[in-house]
């Protein structure tokens, strides 16, 4: 296998009149976390039928696991697993059977199965659950499911559409440390996509931002952060915040303002940002802009999104 369990060019998915993917290039070496973040409808879901041979580009190309997705599909999918966004389990199925009937269909032997069945079971812990019936587990627990079949028949590059969507902060938490460990035990590849920052920041060595089909960021988190400034204050207010922009804007110590007209949010990137704290206030006070809520962070990768696109990253 080459150096690169994912590597994707010029990808682009047209459908009658929307442009789903518009051209992305991803390379994801072997044994990685990567993770697509962005808003809904900016052509995750795409990318990643893409590249589980779901769906054909219109144009570009891609490898998985060294074979082509379009030419050597079949040997992709003997090498990938996948989970997607909307649950698909057969709710009137025990856990068990799901996975028995998974793995039948990939033709996996009896014992095959049962080794890993009961191996993945300890993993994702359904040991208790594994033979009730799928309608009555929670969120949390269909999920971990769905990890488990995903991994079924030992993939090298597993792909998780928006793994942890819907749930609440305790079983997206559990998720995590699934996937950790999974990348850790078994060096397998991950591509991830989700519109959740802290599940990016969390899990991702290296992080693609996507809006409207195009990746507009890439890099680690720490890079990405890191090319924004050091502090951010983040001033939220009401009233015309042009004058006020302009102004901060040109204080010696600011390396970039940023307005959110919509959430009337105005970021300001400075050297340190509870030294500076007085003066942007009063910079305020000056410009007919009245403050509702002032507050000094990190930039986050919610601020990488919004430098690059203009907007805010929203659920
Ligand atoms: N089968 C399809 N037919 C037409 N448009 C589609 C289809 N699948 C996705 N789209 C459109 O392509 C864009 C990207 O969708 P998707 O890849 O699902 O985004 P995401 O997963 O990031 O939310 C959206 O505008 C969506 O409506
Ligand atoms: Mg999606």
């Amino acid at each position: 296998m080459s150096l690169y369990a994912i590597e994707a060019t010029g990808l682009i998915k047209l459908y009658k009149d929307v442009t789903a993917v518009a051209g992305v290039d991803l390379t994801v070496p072997a044994g990685q976390i990567y993770a697509l973040l962005g808003p809904n409808g900016a052509g995750k879901t795409t990318t990643i039928n893409i590249l589980t041979t779901l769906t054909p580009p219109s144009a570009g190309s891609a490898r998985v696991a060294g074979f082509d997705v379009v030419r050597q599909a079949s040997e992709v999918r003997k090498r990938i697993g996948v989970t997607f966004q909307d649950i698909v389990l057969d709710q009137d199925l025990t856990g068990r059977q799901v996975l028995n009937i998974h793995g039948q269909l990939y033709k996996l032997n009896k014992t095959e199965r049962q080794q890993r069945i009961a191996q993945l079971v300890e993993l994702v812990q359904l040991n208790d659950a594994i033979d009730r019936i799928v309608k009555t587990y929670s969120g949390g627990m269909k999920r971990r499911l769905e990890l488990a079949r995903g991994l079924l028949t030992d993939p090298t590059v597993l792909f998780l559409d928006e793994p942890t969507q819907g749930l609440d902060p305790q079983n997206r938490a559990g998720i995590w440390s699934y996937i950790r460990e999974l990348n850790r035990q078994r060096g397998l590849t991950l591509l991830l996509t989700t519109h959740y920052m802290e599940e990016a920041e969390a899990l991702a060595q290296t992080v693609g931002i996507i809006d409207h089909g195009k990746m507009v960021a890439e890099g680690t988190t720490s890079e990405l952060v890191a090319a924004m400034g050091k502090d951010v204050i983040r001033v939220r207010g009401n009233g015309d915040a042009q004058h006020f922009v302009q102004a901060v804007g040109g204080l010696p110590f600011v390396e970039r303002v940023q307005a959110d007209e919509g959430e009337g949010l105005v970021s300001i990137y400075v050297d340190n940002g509870s030294r500076r704290l007085v003066e942007v206030v009063e910079t305020v006070g000056n410009n007919g802009y009245r403050v509702e809520d002032i507050s000094v962070a990190r930039p986050s990768l919610g601020d990488v999104f919004l430098h690059h696109t203009g907007r805010a990253l929203r659920d």
